[in-house]
């Protein structure tokens, strides 16, 4: 796909322009590790990312993509820990928990809906449970940092996840926060990524 219109790219370059060598960052969604793989490099190896999946074959294939990579990364202990170490650290846990793990305001966070590419389509997302981590998310975010979700409407429950998710970005205070959508408009399923940032 070209760069043109490929969302999960836009995401990327939001973020890459707010975050720095030594930053923390956020990866929701770990997935594949496209987008762990992406914060890593950007915060650099004194940064630190936290990446949340409740698949263990997510958390394999994100500790793989960043080996294939030239990057290590550790799973985190079943209680959250103390201290942010340097580097990624790989949760299994879902998102909701954010709140638990953060010890300080991530910079960038990133979403990306939907369902595992290449793994069980039925495991998705869940508008209830991604609320609670974009609320979460957004109240702990640093001043100037940025918030990107990526929503897929076009698998069972995606439109609907993607609604909630609108209607929360849509309550955030003009005041606190500039907000962005970016949508293939002759393409009603087609993702689309709201990005938030902090004033
Ligand atoms: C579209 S994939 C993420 C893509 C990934 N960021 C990448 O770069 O490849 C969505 C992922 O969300 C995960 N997921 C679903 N519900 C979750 C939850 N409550 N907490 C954390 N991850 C969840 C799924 O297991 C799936 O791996």
């Amino acid at each position: 796909m070209s760069h043109f219109s490929n969302i999960v790219c836009r995401a990327h370059q939001l973020l890459r322009e707010v975050l720095h060598p030594g930053d923390l960052a956020v990866d929701l969604t770990a997935g594949n590790g496209s987008d762990t793989l992406f914060l890593a490099r950007a915060v650099g190896p004194t940064g630190c990312v936290l990446a949340f999946d409740i698949q263990d074959q997510a958390l394999i294939n994100t500790a793989d993509r960043l080996r294939l990579a030239g990057l290590s990364s550790r799973r985190s202990p079943l209680s959250p820990s103390p201290s942010l170490l340097p580097g990624v650290t790989l949760i299994g846990a879902s998102h909701e928990q954010l709140a638990e793990y953060l010890q300080a305001a991530p910079k960038g966070v990133i979403a990306n809906l939907g369902y595992l590419p290449g793994g069980d389509e039925t495991i998705i997302t869940r508008s209830e449970s991604t609320v609670v981590a974009l609320r979460s998310a957004s109240d702990r975010l640093a001043a100037g940092g940025r918030l990107a979700v990526v929503v897929y409407p076009g698998h069972p429950g995606g439109e609907e996840e993607g609604k909630r998710v609108d209607a929360l970005f849509c309550a955030l205070s003009t005041k606190e926060w500039q907000l962005l959508r970016i949508t293939v408009p002759n393409s009603v399923k087609a993702p689309y990524l709201l990005v938030a940032e902090k004033r």
